[in-house]
């Protein structure tokens, strides 16, 4: 397993694709979603981009719950995060969420490595459907970027890869 981090590429465009159900399924559903995720958070509160975030404890704590229903969404579990969509394609949407904070690439880096810090806690996942989730992650991640080290911001392009059925 190689969860790398891809660098962003100012002007290049972003393509990605929504991880496999099958990780959704392996982590134990919406239960083992909410327990991956909230591990996240935790470590969010604790790492360096904890300033982006609310830091009152009970307003982090609905923060924690809130995104954990997108990603048990995006993973193909109930759609439990679509009325926060507001009728927009959830990627959409929090490509757009994101665009209101401003974002670098050594936060991204921060928000990654994280994440992959959670995911080593994981016990008997395949290897390859954490692959699936971490490349969602890795490019998906591109798309939060809007800050760089000129000083300029800029919003990429991108591209959602759907799985023929
Ligand atoms: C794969 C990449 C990412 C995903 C899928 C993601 C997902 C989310 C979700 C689901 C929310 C909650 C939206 C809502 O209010 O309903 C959120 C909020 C937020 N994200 Fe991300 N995020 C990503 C990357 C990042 C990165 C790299 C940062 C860097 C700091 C970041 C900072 C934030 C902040 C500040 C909020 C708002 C928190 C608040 O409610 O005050 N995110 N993100």
């Amino acid at each position: 397993m190689s969860l790398d981090i891809t660098p962003v590429v100012k002007g290049e465009a972003v393509t990605f694709k929504n991880p496999a159900k099958e990780f959704y399924e392996a982590v134990g559903g919406k239960e083992g979603m909410e327990k991956l995720m909230y591990s996240f958070y935790d470590k969010i509160y604790e790492s360096d981009i904890a300033h982006f975030f609310p830091q009152d404890e009970d307003e982090f704590e609905q923060v924690k719950i809130k995104n954990s229903k997108f990603f048990i969404q995006i993973c193909g579990g109930p759609k439990v995060y679509e009325d926060e969509a507001q009728g927009m394609e959830l990627n959409e949407y929090m490509v757009r969420l994101h665009d209101d904070f401003s974002i670098n690439e050594k936060a991204r880096i921060e928000w990654l490595g994280t994440m992959r810090e959670a995911l080593d806690e994981l016990e008997g996942v395949d290897k390859e459907l954490i692959q699936s989730f971490w490349d969602y992650l890795d490019n998906f991640s591109k798309l939060t970027v809007n800050s760089f080290s000129d000083g300029s911001t800029y919003y990429a392009e991108y591209t959602q890869v759907k799985e023929s059925k």
